[in-house]
């Protein structure tokens, strides 16, 4: 289902430029590569955690979550990647190690309670997140921390945490439209510009912006820009 859409939105692009545009062949990269992960901030080898994973790991992992959510634009691919190779440390991580926040991780660092909304939208791992959840149903946040934390470890399995991000952008909350339905958002990020970028940090992901990673945005932008190629 979701590969025969993609292909159709694939073809109709392709049929648009051709119309428009026949003498330029835009090489769009559907596919990110190994190597546009590295040029965004990810480690190519990982020497350090059991939690890393290098970019040639990485990077199937991506293109299945970018699929599975239908993040198609640039736009949109530019600033959910960079936001994750930015909480992740280029994915050398994918918990918080500090004791204080527990429950917090996957490859987008999210935040207790949004990962248990997450587990329980996983039909995989939803039955053990309800058993783990118990008598807290009303009150998430007094759980337990080592009980976050097994909460936690229910969505880390690779295809999960790098999928988070994506999740969180189109499915979370309880009418599961994700940010999609924030003023500006969609538009804000497709037209590439810095305020819709900022509208994604600051009423999406509720966080503040920072020259660090508004740098890993504009460079995950220019890798994956469609490179315009003579014919
Ligand atoms: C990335 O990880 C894979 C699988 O563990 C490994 O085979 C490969 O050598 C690693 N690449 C680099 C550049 O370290
Ligand atoms: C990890 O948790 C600590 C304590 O709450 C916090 O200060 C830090 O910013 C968190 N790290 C990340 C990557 O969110």
């Amino acid at each position: 289902m979701f590969l025969t859409l993609f292909a159709v939105t694939l073809l109709a692009a392709s049929q648009t430029l051709v119309n428009a545009a026949p003498a330029l062949e835009i090489q769009t990269k559907f596919i990110v590569t190994p190597f546009d992960l590295i040029q965004m901030g990810a480690r190519s080898d990982c020497t350090t955690t059991d939690e890393c994973r290098n970019a040639t790991q990485a990077a199937p992992f991506v293109n299945s979550a970018l699929r599975k959510y239908r993040i198609v634009s640039t736009g949109e691919r530019a600033a959910l990647l960079s936001l994750i190779i930015f909480e992740s440390v280029g994915f050398a991580f994918d918990i918080n190690h500090s004791e204080n926040n527990p429950g917090q991780g996957t490859r987008n660092q999210m935040n207790f309670p949004f990962i248990l909304e997450y587990a329980l939208d996983t039909p995989r791992v939803a039955k053990e997140a309800q058993a783990l959840l118990g008598p807290y149903i009303d009150n998430p946040s007094a759980i337990p921390s080592a009980t976050k934390n097994a909460i936690r470890e229910l969505v880390l399995a690779d295809d999960l945490s790098f999928a988070s991000a994506m999740w969180f952008y189109t499915r979370r909350g309880p009418k599961q439209t994700g940010c999609l339905e924030i003023p500006g958002m969609v538009e804000g990020l497709q037209d590439e510009s810095v305020s819709g970028w900022q509208n994604y940090l600051t009423q999406c992901i509720g966080t503040t912006v920072t020259e660090p990673r508004r740098r890993l945005w504009q460079q995950a932008l220019t890798v994956l820009k469609p490179a315009i190629a003579s014919t």
